[in-house]
């Protein structure tokens, strides 16, 4: 009984518990992969590079959201599903500097402000696919804002 309990606590501290991700994440490797509306009390494993975001509620995105932790600035890829929000933000990536890859999707968006890629300054690939209301004047301002100097 007792060397069975000691086996998994060892495996755990070196395999499952040894990622200090939240429980709204599952983190295998360098991939977190959430689940929750507010991303902004997510922790995430030193080693995670590549995050995806599922149900996240679009209004609860702020310019704190991804500024407020130093642990989104080693972020490289971040795909995000949201729902809800019609408008994407002012500065909203803010603190995500290191990316390179940004996915967003929302179906019920259908403005950004024009200042909301600020300070993606590594961002060289964005996928704005499924966003069908989206105005596509709104979009195009913010994308010519200056703020994606590497975008390909
Ligand atoms: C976020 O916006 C608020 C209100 O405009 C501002 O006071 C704050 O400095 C901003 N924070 C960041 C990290 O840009
Ligand atoms: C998103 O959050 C707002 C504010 O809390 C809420 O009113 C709205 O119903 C939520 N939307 C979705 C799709 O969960």
């Amino acid at each position: 009984m007792y060397p069975t309990v000691a086996l998994s606590l060892t495996v755990c501290m070196f395999i499952a518990c040894s990622s200090a991700c939240s429980t709204s994440c599952v983190c295998i490797k360098d991939k977190a992969t959430c689940r929750t509306p507010d991303p902004s009390g997510i922790v995430l494993g030193d080693n995670i590079r590549k995050v995806v975001l599922h149900d996240l509620n679009a209004s609860f995105l702020t310019n704190n959201t991804f500024s407020a932790n130093p642990q989104w600035s080693q972020i490289e890829t971040l795909e995000i599903w949201a729902n809800g929000g019609e408008s994407l933000g002012s500065r909203v990536f803010t603190g995500l500097s290191g990316l390179t890859y940004l996915g967003y999707h929302n179906e019920h968006m259908f403005y950004m402000e024009y200042d909301a890629f600020y300070g993606l300054d590594h961002l060289k690939e964005l996928d704005f696919s499924t966003n069908i209301r989206l105005q596509t004047s709104s979009f195009l301002i913010s994308m010519y804002s200056k703020n994606l100097p590497r975008l390909n």
